[in-house]
């Protein structure tokens, strides 16, 4: 070899290595980056462990053929490459980082066995680019630039040694610059790809539990809907059988009556078990009014009205025929209300039935109702809310669900259907419904009433004046 040459670090090497540097430099990363487990945390596919024993077997059959050291460090890097995914399943924090710092140990090692005469000059010198690139898949841009430093550092590493027999000259310190700024650009470049892909998996895994969510969903609403139907035809045959039972019941209960009056001195007995037939058929009859009220398809015919108005004649009406304890009736309503587009005989029977219910919540003890009504909105329509609370015991904490649904009832001689008409009244004025249940303090049913959307717009047109 010339002085010259001797006297630097020679980065470039004879023609016939030369030829193979590219090859092998676009190989290992390419082959590299889809080995990268980072891409599935349960280890690569098949046939990326297949590219990779092939890339390897490629490297080892470059010169120097007969080093058997670089063999072993092939084979040793191809193990640690296809056991990743098991080294980050059994280590999930520190996983990566014992990758990482194995490949960047192989690839210095590789280096030791592959130089010629100056470590540093050995072809080898891309095998770095395996730990660099899965830095840049496994971790953050910053922690990635850390690790490529580290890299380069141990490539370097080699210059100590070359520079006590050798001098480093500009062509060669140039060589070397570009190699380090190629691992960087490598590093950053795979990183971007990285994250990228990280955040699209993300997107896509968030999108498919969305999907999910809402299949299970939309099976739910379909299963509903399913027993809605059988529901509904259920509820058709049944009011017929009511309408047709109601005639015949009404007869029934006449002649009851007609028979206690008769026998009332004749047979006292026969009276009163006549006077039983009387009671219980008025019992089944109203049973069956208040079906087919409930059953009947609701037709609300809305005119305008003073709601306290109404509310204040159904509280005199339950007050007027109540026999239990004594209740104190609080009512606050909020002055200048609007009208509202109410069916009077229909919120007459819906208030009626949560007034009565309240009343017989608070049975034989007593207590205060407390009736309101004030402006509101739900949603961004205005309305007026109206609120009845009273200091009963509250609905048994199982029932809140379902006290909406026909024939629940815990009274021995209720029917259950007050609420459901009630909700079903509230429904057909578009407005709305619940109840706040303080349990051993008492029930509260709010219901809202949206306001005519002409009385609406006035009251908006007066608020802007
Ligand atoms: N203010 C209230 N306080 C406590 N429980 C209540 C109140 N209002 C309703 N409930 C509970 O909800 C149940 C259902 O009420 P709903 O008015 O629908 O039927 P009911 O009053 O039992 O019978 P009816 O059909 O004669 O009205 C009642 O049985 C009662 O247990
Ligand atoms: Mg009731």
């Amino acid at each position: 070899m010339p002085e010259s040459s001797k006297a630097r670090v020679t980065l470039p090497v004879a023609n016939k290595t030369k030829a193979a540097t590219p090859e092998s430099a676009s190989n290992g990363p390419g082959a590299a980056a889809r080995t990268l487990p980072g891409l599935s945390q349960h280890g690569p596919p098949r046939w990326i462990d297949l590219l990779l024993i092939l890339f390897l077997v490629g490297l080892a059959l470059l010169p120097p053929i007969g080093e058997i050291h670089k063999q072993l460090i092939l084979l040793a890097i191809a193990v640690v490459q296809l056991s990743e995914g098991k080294l980050l399943r059994a280590y999930p924090q520190r996983g990566r980082y014992y990758a990482v710092l194995l490949k960047i140990a192989l690839a210095t090692l590789l280096l030791d066995h592959t130089g010629e005469w100056l470590t540093i000059n050995s072809i080898y010198y891309p095998i770095y680019y395996l730990p660099v690139m899965t830095a840049a898949m496994y971790f953050d841009t910053i922690a990635t630039l850390l690790w490529t430093l580290l890299a380069s550092a141990a490539f370097c590493s080699y210059l100590i040694p070359a520079l006590r027999e050798v001098s480093l000259d500009a062509d060669s310190e140039t060589q070397l610059t570009i190699r380090i700024l190629f691992f960087f650009l490598v590093a950053i470049v795979v990183n971007r790809f990285s994250i990228e892909l990280r955040q699209q998996a993300s997107r896509y895994q968030t999108l498919a539990d969305r999907l999910t969510i809402t299949n299970a969903r939309l099976e739910q609403a379909q299963e509903e809907a399913r027993r809605s139907e059988r529901l509904a035809a259920l509820g058709q045959l049944s009011a017929g059988l009511a309408h047709e039972i109601r005639n015949p019941l009404g007869v029934i209960k006449g002649s009851a009556e007609m028979l206690v009056q008769k026998l009332q001195n004749a047979s006292p007995l026969a009276s009163e078990l006549a006077g039983y037939i009387f009671s219980e058929v008025n019992r089944l009859s109203s049973l069956v009014t208040r079906f087919l009220d409930f059953a009947r398809p609701l037709r609300a015919e809305r005119h305008p009205e003073d709601l306290p108005k109404l509310l204040d004649r159904v509280l005199a009406s339950v007050a007027s025929h109540w026999q239990g304890g004594r209740v104190v009736v609080e009512k606050s309503y909020e002055a200048d209300l609007p009208l509202i587009p109410l069916d009077e005989n229909l919120c007459e029977q819906a208030f009626l039935n949560l007034v009565q219910n309240a009343y017989e919540a608070m049975g034989d003890a007593g207590g205060t109702l407390r009736a309101s009504i004030s402006r509101a909105r739900s949603g961004a329509r205005p309305g007026v809310e109206l609120r009845l609370e009273d200091t009963g015991p509250g609905v048994p904490p199982e029932l809140c669900e379902q006290v909406f649904n026909p024939f629940v009832t815990t009274k021995k001689t209720g029917v259950g259907l007050g609420l459901s008409i009630v909700s079903q009244i509230v429904d057909g004025h578009r407005g709305s419904i619940h109840l706040e249940n303080h349990e051993g303090h008492g029930a509260r049913f709010v219901l809202f009433f949206p306001a005519e959307p002409a009385l609406a717009k006035n009251e908006t047109a007066a608020a802007a004046r």
